[in-house]
């Protein structure tokens, strides 16, 4: 008895949805892809990527983690944003935090969860260097705030990476976004970050400095 047949048994009638629809689609998709976007998010169960912007398999290439950071120095996300800029030659990356998040508050609150602390570290370096920013804040709304604070600045390391500066100066069409999702109503939100080019993304991180609160 497979105790996760019910998992099977979903699966079973997603696929026969989906044909039902488009007869050959897995057959045509299984030949080839090509999606335009790249989408960086949280790995909490409550944002998958597909399901928010209503795109079937094939639509959306993904990379989650906890707190959707991007790190320089993590071959995991940046083997998947070059694979994707490169290969696949996507034009939009987006980086899509979310309210609420649970790695986000482990950070804030300074938890101490285990090993994890060391990743949600970075998290506490966006904090520090938005110190000012967020203490404008009143408490209730810090959380929210370094939730977007966290997804500008992942935005930007995404923008810093050699494989994007290097599409930028080659002219290929990409650009970088930052996005939150709000858990309580479905619904995203553009952080007003977006880059299609090395200038736009400096102008962009000299406005979210500049910003009062
Ligand atoms: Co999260």
């Amino acid at each position: 008895m497979n105790p996760l047949k019910h998992l099977f048994d979903r699966n079973r009638a997603w696929a026969a949805r989906i044909r039902q629809g488009t007869p050959h689609f897995f057959q045509d998709l299984s030949k080839q892809q090509t999606p335009e976007y790249l989408w960086i998010g949280c790995a909490d169960s409550r944002v998958p990527a597909n399901e928010i912007v209503g795109l079937l398999p094939g639509g959306v290439f993904v990379h989650r983690n906890v707190a959707n950071l991007v790190i320089h120095s993590d071959l995991n996300c940046l083997s998947c944003i070059q694979y994707a800029v490169e290969v696949l030659q996507v034009k939009h990356i987006m980086v899509v935090g979310h309210y609420g998040c649970g790695g986000v508050t482990a950070a804030l609150e300074n938890r101490k969860l285990g090993l994890i602390d060391n990743w949600l570290r970075h998290v506490q370096d966006v904090m520090q260097k938005h110190s000012r920013l967020l203490e404008a804040n009143p408490q209730d709304r810090q959380l929210a705030r370094l939730c977007e604070l966290n997804v500008v600045e992942q935005a930007f390391n995404v923008a810093q990476t050699t494989v994007v500066r290097g599409a930028w100066d080659r002219g290929q069409e990409l650009t970088v976004h930052g996005w939150i999702y709000d858990l309580s109503d479905g619904l995203l939100r553009d952080l007003d970050v977006g880059a299609s080019d090395l200038a736009e993304c400096m102008a962009a991180n000299a406005r979210v400095a500049a910003m009062p609160s």
